[in-house]
C-alpha cells in the first residue's frame, strides 16, 4: 500500500468503522432524534450554538434564536454582512483550530462584517451516518436563524455567505435548500465536501447550485479507496476548483508526518490523516490573508490536460480567483477549474504553458526526453527546471507542456534550454555518428529546437523565442541552447 493509499485508508476506516458500529444503536439514536424535535419547538431552543466570533479573549458570544437580546449584547450589527463558519464532523467533540484562524482572517481583512461559528458539535459528533442525517437538522436550525434575523432586525438573507467545511458544506447546502420564501442565500463555499453518503446524490440530498445565489467548492481529497473518497469529487457548485488535481495535495505526504508531530505532538498523526481534506480551508484563509497572491484557476477538461498547459486561457472568463474574492457568476452549469499550488501558504504559483517544437534528426530513434531550462525574467531567474515530458522525443513535433513557478520572474527575456545528456547517450549518440554516414552536411546531426512558445496564465502574456544563434543550432547530449525573444521576427515575417 502507497502512503497516499494508506492516508485515505485511515480516514475512511474511521468513517467505515462508525458505520458499521452505528447499525446496532439504530433505535436509541432514532429515540434521541425525536425528543430532540419536541425539545426544539417547546423551547425554541436550537441544538445549534450560533457563536458571534469576537476578536477579543473571550473569543465568541452566543446568540440564541428569538433572544433579540443578545443581538444586542453580542453587537451584532444588521447593516453588515454575515459570514457564517460551519464545521464538519467531529471526531473529537472540540471545534478544530482552523475554525479561529479562519474566523481571524475573516475579521483582520474585513472588519466591517459579522462572523458567526454555527457550533453543531453535539450532532456532529456522532458515527458517521448519524452526522451525516443530522446534516439536514443542522442546515434547518441555520435557515430558522436566518429566518428569524430577517424578521427581527430585517437582515437579508443574500448578504449571508456559509462557509462549510466537509459535512459542513452540504449543512449548508440543507440551509439553503430548507429556507422559506423565494430569495436565496447570497453565498455558500463548501470546503471539500464531504463525499462518503453524498457522492452521486441527487442535488437535494447534497451541496449543490442551487442553494444560494452562489456557490463555489474546492476539492482536495478526492484520492479513491474502495470506491470511496473522503472529499466529493463530484462538482456541486457553480464553480468547482480542483487544486493539483483535488485527489492529494502537495506537502502531506505521510513522511512529513515527523513535521506534523514535531509542531502538533501526537496530534500531528490526525494532523496528517486530514492534512489533504484540510487545504481546503488553508487554501481559502490564504486568499484572505494574501491579497496580492491570490491563485488563479483555469477552466479544463481534467487534470491530464491542464498538466499539458493546454488550458490556461483567460477568455471568455474561462478563469477565476480561488477563495474569497472569488468572481461571483452564476452559470448554467458547473465548471471544473484547475490550479497548482505550493505545499504552504502562501500556496500561489504562476503557470506558463510551454510549445517546444523539436525535429530529432536520427528519425525512428525516440530520444529520452531528459531536458531542463533555465528561464530568465525581468524580476528573478528560474533555474534548472525539470521539463515533465514523459513520451520519446520523434521525428518533427511541438511538445506542450506546464511549468509552474514559485515566484514571480516578471516578464520573460531569455530561456536556456539544456539536453541532460548521459554518460550512456554520450556513448550511444558517438555511435550513431560512426555507423550513420552523413554526407548532406557537415554538421554531426541532433535535436533541433526551432521554437518555444510561451504563454503565462496569471498574465495571459505570450512569448515566442528564437535560437540565439541561427549558425548553430543543433543542441547534442550535455548541451544548452540560449533562445531569445523574437515575438518581432515572427510579426515581421507574418506581415511579409
Ligand atoms: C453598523 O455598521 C454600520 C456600517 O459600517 C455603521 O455605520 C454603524 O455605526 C454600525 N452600528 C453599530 C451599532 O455599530
Ligand atoms: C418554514 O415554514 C414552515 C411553515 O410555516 C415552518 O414550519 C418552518 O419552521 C419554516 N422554516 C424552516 C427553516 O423550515
Ligand atoms: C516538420 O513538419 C513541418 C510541418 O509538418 C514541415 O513543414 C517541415 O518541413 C518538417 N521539417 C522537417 C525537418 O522535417
Amino acid at each position: 500500500m502507497t502512503s497516499l493509499q494508506l492516508l485515505s485508508f485511515l480516514l475512511l476506516s474511521c468513517i467505515i468503522v462508525s458505520a458499521s458500529t452505528y447499525e446496532g444503536e439504530e433505535e436509541e439514536a432514532l429515540g434521541s432524534q425525536s425528543e430532540h424535535t419536541t425539545t426544539t419547538k417547546e423551547q425554541q431552543n436550537l441544538e445549534t450554538k450560533f457563536r458571534l466570533y469576537r476578536d477579543t479573549a473571550e473569543g465568541s458570544c452566543q446568540i440564541f434564536v428569538n433572544q433579540l437580546e443578545t443581538l444586542d449584547k453580542c453587537s451584532f450589527n444588521a447593516s453588515l454582512p454575515l459570514v457564517m463558519i460551519v464545521h464538519g464532523w467531529s471526531v473529537d467533540g472540540i471545534l478544530e483550530s482552523w475554525i479561529w484562524k479562519m474566523a481571524a482572517a475573516l475579521k483582520s481583512q474585513h472588519n466591517q462584517m459579522n462572523v458567526i461559528i454555527a457550533d453543531w458539535l453535539t450532532l456532529a459528533h456522532q458515527h458517521y451516518p448519524i452526522a451525516v442525517r443530522n446534516t439536514r437538522t443542522t442546515g434547518q436550525e441555520i435557515a430558522l436563524f436566518l429566518e428569524w434575523l430577517e424578521e427581527s432586525v430585517q437582515f437579508s438573507r443574500s448578504n449571508a455567505h456559509l462557509i462549510g467545511y466537509s459535512l459542513g458544506a452540504h449543512v449548508s447546502g440543507f440551509a439553503g435548500s430548507f429556507i422559506n420564501g423565494t430569495k436565496k442565500i447570497g453565498r455558500i463555499t463548501g470546503l471539500d465536501p464531504a463525499g462518503p453518503l453524498f457522492e452521486g446524490m441527487s442535488p437535494t440530498d447534497r451541496l449543490s447550485p442551487d442553494d444560494a445565489n452562489f456557490v463555489d467548492a474546492i476539492h482536495t481529497f478526492t484520492k479513491q479507496h474502495m470506491g470511496l473518497s473522503v472529499g466529493i469529487k463530484q462538482p456541486v457548485a457553480h464553480f468547482d476548483f480542483y487544486p493539483n488535481g483535488g485527489t492529494f495535495q502537495p506537502g502531506c505526504h505521510i513522511l512529513h508526518v515527523y513535521n506534523h508531530i514535531a509542531q502538533f505532538g501526537i496530534a500531528g498523526i490526525t494532523q496528517t490523516v486530514k492534512c489533504a481534506h484540510e487545504r481546503s480551508v488553508h487554501l481559502f484563509i490564504d486568499s484572505l490573508l494574501h491579497k496580492d497572491k491570490q491563485s488563479t484557476a483555469y477552466w479544463c477538461n481534467d487534470i491530464n490536460t491542464f498538466n499539458k498547459g493546454l488550458c490556461l486561457s483567460c477568455k471568455k472568463n474561462r478563469c477565476n480567483t480561488l477563495g474569497y474574492s472569488i468572481r461571483e457568476e452564476r452559470l448554467p452549469k458547473s465548471r471544473r477549474l484547475f490550479l497548482k499550488t505550493r505545499a504552504y501558504t502562501p500556496f500561489k504559483v504562476y503557470h506558463y504553458q510551454f510549445k517546444i517544437h523539436i525535429i530529432n534528426e536520427i528519425q525512428g530513434k525516440p530520444i529520452d526526453p531528459a531536458f531542463t531550462m533555465s528561464v530568465a525574467g525581468t524580476k528573478k531567474d528560474a533555474k534548472n527546471l525539470h521539463i515533465p515530458l514523459v513520451e520519446g522525443i520523434t521525428g518533427n513535433k511541438t511538445y506542450s507542456f506546464l511549468i509552474t513557478l514559485d515566484t514571480d520572474i516578471g516578464d520573460l527575456i531569455m530561456i536556456k534550454f539544456k539536453w541532460e545528456g548521459t554518460p550512456v547517450w554520450e556513448n550511444i549518440w558517438d555511435t550513431f555518428q560512426t555507423i550513420i554516414p552523413w554526407t548532406k552536411g557537415t554538421h554531426r546531426p541532433g535535436l533541433i529546437v526551432k521554437a518555444i512558445r510561451v504563454k503565462a496564465g496569471e498574465t495571459q502574456q505570450k512569448y515566442t523565442f528564437c535560437p540565439q544563434s541561427i549558425d548553430n543550432i543543433h543542441l547534442h547530449p550535455s548541451q544548452e541552447k540560449t533562445f531569445v525573444r523574437c515575438e518581432d521576427l515572427f510579426q515581421r515575417q507574418n506581415r511579409k
